[in-house]
C-alpha cells in the first residue's frame, strides 16, 4: 500500500493530488461510510438508469472504473434500502458476473455492500433498483406540483443520501468523475449535476457528462416539466413555467455575483452555473451541486431580499465542490467558508450595510442555537461519532466557521486573508481535505508568514473547543439600532418608519419583539403590516413563530396553510418545535402534520416526527 500520489488527468492539466499518509488517514476517518479507499477506489462511474413514476423508482445500472491500491479482492460500497440484482466485473475482455454480499442495515449508514473484484478486474458493474422510500430520492405526484399535469423527481444527495439512490463509496474523501444516461417518459426534463444542455428537445433519452472530479454527494438528478430561460451567456434558470420569469428576474444579479468571486478567489471552474427551481417541498434553501444549484421557490419573493442564498450556493463552487470537506466532522471547512465567500459576495454587490445586516441575522441564530445545542455540539470539528450529520444540523458550521474567517480577516487584514484564501482554493483544488490538513495549511501558509498575529493556541480554540472565543467578533448592525431605537418608541404607542425597511429589518425586528409583547400589540402590528399575510416566506416565518408562542389566534389559518405547503426544513421545523410546546398545540400539529407528511420530503419527515412524536 504505497501509493504516494494519484494522477488526475482534467482538461489537458495532469494535476498531482497528495494521496500520501495525510489523505490515507482522511479516508480512515471517514466513520458515515464503508468505503475503504486505501484498498480500491472509483475514480469514474458510469450511470444507465432509467427513471420510473409509475413504480416510484430508479433502475438500472452503475459501472466504476476500479482503482487499485492494496492487493484487496473485495470492493466496500455503502447502500442503503437498494435492491442489488447482480453484479460483475469486467475481466478477459467480457462481463462476468461476481458474487456480493449486502451486510446487516444499520440505521444511520445503511447496509455495507461487499463485492468480490478478483486480482485484476479494473471495472465493476451493479445492476440495482430504489426503494420509493429512498431516503436521497423526492417522488411528487402530478397534483402536488405546480403545473399538476406532470410527476417531478428530485435528488438531496448530501450528506450521505447518495448510498440510497446509487450504491457507492459514498464518502466526500473520494472524488469521481461520470457520465450518465437516463431515461425519462417522453415530454419530461432530466438534467443533472453536469452538462445540462439547453435545448428543448424532450424525448425521454438524455445524456450527462461531468468531467471534473466532484464528491459523491455532489451526483444529483432532477426529472419534471421544466422550461429554461437563460440569463446570460453561461447563467440559465431551469423551472416550472409557473416561476420561470420570476425567478429569472430574482436572480438577475447571479452573473454579477460570478465576476465578483471570480476577482476575490480566482476562476470559476465549473463552465456554466445554472439554477433550478425545486418544488416547495425542496428540504433546504439551497444545494450547491455543481453547474446547477438546486434552489427552493421560498426565496423567490419579488424583491431579490432573499438572493443572498444564491451568493451563498455559488460559493460553494469554491469552497465545497472545488475544496472538500473529507468527512462530515469537516463539514464547517464547506459551510463556514462559504458563508464567508456569500458575505463577501453580498458586500461587493451590494455594500456594506447589507452585508452586515445579514452577518448579524447569522450571528443571532447562531447565538439561538448555541443555547439549544449541547457544548460538544458547538465544536467546529464537531464529534459525530455515528449520530447521522441530518440529525446534527445547525448553525455552528455555518456561522461560528464564518466568524472564525472574519476574525482572521480583521487580524491578518483583508488584504492579506485575501490572497491566502486565493491560493488555498487553487492550491486545493478538486482535492478533499481534513480539518487537521487545512489548519496545518494555516499554520505554514498564513500564521508563520506573519508571525505573533494568531496562535495555533487560538486557532485551536476555535476549532476545538465548544461556544466562542471570548474576543471573537460581535457583528452588530448600524440598520438594526436604529430599528432597535424605533421599536422602543412603537412600545409605548408611538408609530413606525418603515417605508425605508428591507426584509432584513423587518426579521430583525420581529425576532427582538420582547416576549411579553401584549396581544393589543401584535394586532396593531398586524392591522398595520399584514404580517400574517406577508408573501414573504421568512417573514412569515419568523411571524409565525412569534405567533405561536404569543397565542395569537388570527394567524392559525396562515400557520396551517404554510406548513401544508411548504417542506423546507429551516422555516418548517422551527415552528413544529414551538408547537410541540403545549399539549393543545402539540395535538393540532400532530394533525396538520399527518395531513402535510405525503406532500414533505423523507428529511422533512424524519426531523419532525423525531419532534412530534419524540417516544417513538
Ligand atoms: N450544502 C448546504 C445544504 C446541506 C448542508 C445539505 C449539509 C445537507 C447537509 C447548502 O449549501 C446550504 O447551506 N443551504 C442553506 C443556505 C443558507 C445558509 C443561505 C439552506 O438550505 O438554508
Ligand atoms: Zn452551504
Amino acid at each position: 500500500m504505497a501509493i504516494q500520489q494519484q494522477l488526475i488527468q482534467w482538461a489537458g492539466a495532469v494535476t498531482l493530488v497528495a494521496a500520501a499518509s495525510s489523505s490515507a488517514t482522511a479516508w480512515a476517518e471517514d466513520a458515515h461510510s464503508y468505503a475503504r479507499l486505501d484498498d480500491v477506489s472509483t475514480p469514474h462511474l458510469e450511470l444507465n438508469l432509467t427513471v420510473d413514476f409509475a413504480e416510484q423508482q430508479l433502475e438500472g445500472t452503475a459501472t466504476y472504473d476500479l482503482l487499485r491500491r492494496s492487493d484487496a479482492t473485495a470492493i466496500h460500497l455503502d447502500t442503503r434500502d437498494l435492491t442489488i440484482q447482480k453484479t460483475e466485473i469486467w475481466q478477459d475482455g467480457a462481463w462476468q458476473e461476481t458474487p456480493f454480499a449486502l451486510g446487516e442495515p444499520h440505521q444511520t449508514l445503511g447496509q455495507e455492500l461487499t463485492v468480490t473484484i478478483g486480482e485484476d478486474a479494473d471495472k465493476l458493474r451493479i445492476h440495482y433498483e430504489t426503494a420509493p422510500t429512498a431516503s436521497g430520492l423526492q417522488w411528487l405526484t402530478p397534483a402536488q406540483t405546480a403545473g399538476k399535469e406532470h410527476p417531478f423527481m428530485f435528488s438531496q444527495s448530501q450528506p450521505i443520501h447518495a448510498r440510497s439512490w446509487i450504491p457507492i463509496q459514498d464518502t466526500p474523501a473520494l472524488r469521481l468523475t461520470y457520465n450518465a444516461q437516463v431515461y425519462t417518459p417522453a415530454g419530461l426534463l432530466a438534467v443533472m449535476s453536469a452538462d445540462n444542455s439547453l435545448s428543448d428537445d424532450r424525448d425521454g433519452n438524455y445524456s450527462f457528462t461531468m468531467p471534473q472530479p466532484i464528491p459523491p454527494y455532489l451526483i444529483a438528478i432532477a426529472v419534471g416539466d421544466l422550461e429554461i430561460k437563460s440569463i446570460s451567456d453561461n447563467v440559465a434558470v431551469f423551472a416550472e413555467s409557473y416561476i420561470i420569469d420570476d425567478a429569472a428576474w430574482e436572480w438577475a444579479d447571479t452573473p454579477a455575483m460570478i465576476t465578483a468571486t471570480e476577482k476575490m478567489y480566482g476562476p470559476y471552474r465549473w463552465d456554466r452555473y445554472d439554477l433550478l427551481v425545486l418544488p416547495p417541498s425542496f428540504p433546504f434553501g439551497g444545494m450547491e451541486n455543481p453547474r446547477l444549484s438546486f434552489i427552493t421557490p421560498t426565496v423567490v419573493s419579488g424583491d431579490r431580499s432573499l438572493i443572498n442564498l444564491i451568493a451563498h450556493e455559488l460559493a460553494h463552487s469554491w469552497s465545497g465542490n472545488l475544496v472538500t470537506n473529507a468527512s462530515w466532522r469537516d463539514l464547517w471547512l464547506n459551510e463556514g467558508f462559504t458563508s464567508y465567500v456569500e458575505n463577501r459576495i453580498m458586500e461587493a454587490l451590494f455594500g456594506e450595510r447589507r452585508a452586515q445586516m445579514e452577518l448579524a441575522l447569522g450571528y443571532q441564530d447562531l447565538l439561538a442555537d448555541m443555547e439549544r445545542l449541547p457544548a460538544a455540539d458547538t465544536v467546529l470539528n464537531i464529534d459525530l461519532g455515528t449520530r447521522h450529520p441530518d440529525d446534527v444540523f445547525s448553525n455552528v458550521p455555518y456561522v461560528k466557521g464564518q466568524l472564525f474567517l472574519v476574525y482572521l480577516e480583521h487580524k491578518f487584514g483583508r488584504d492579506v486573508f485575501d490572497a491566502f484564501l486565493r491560493q488555498y482554493f487553487a492550491d486545493f483544488a478538486f482535492q478533499s481535505i481534513s480539518t487537521a490538513q487545512f489548519k496545518h495549511y494555516l499554520a505554514k501558509n498564513l500564521l508563520a508568514k506573519h508571525p505573533n498575529v494568531v496562535s495555533m493556541d487560538k486557532v485551536n480554540e476555535w476549532i476545538h473547543e465548544p461556544g466562542l472565543p471570548a474576543d471573537a467578533p460581535k457583528p452588530e448592525s448600524d440598520a438594526f439600532a436604529q430599528v432597535e431605537r424605533q421599536m422602543q418608541r412603537w412600545l409605548k404607542g408611538g408609530q413606525l418608519q418603515t417605508a425605508e425597511w428591507t426584509t432584513h429589518e423587518w426579521l430583525h425586528f420581529i425576532n427582538n419583539l420582547p416576549l411579553d409583547i401584549s396581544s393589543t400589540n401584535m394586532k396593531r402590528l398586524d392591522n398595520d403590516y399584514h404580517l400574517t399575510a406577508s408573501s414573504n416566506a421568512e417573514i412569515a416565518h419568523a411571524w409565525l413563530k412569534l405567533a405561536i408562542t404569543k397565542k395569537y389566534e388570527p394567524a392559525r389559518d396562515r400557520l396551517r396553510n404554510y406548513l401544508l405547503n411548504i417542506g423546507r426544513n429551516k422555516l418548517v421545523s422551527p415552528l413544529y418545535r414551538e408547537l410541540a410546546k403545549t399539549p393543545e398545540n402539540l395535538k393540532w400539529a400532530r394533525e396538520v402534520y399527518e395531513q402535510a407528511k405525503s406532500g414533505y420530503h423523507p428529511l422533512t419527515q424524519t426531523v419532525n416526527e423525531a419532534l412530534l412524536y419524540p417516544e417513538h
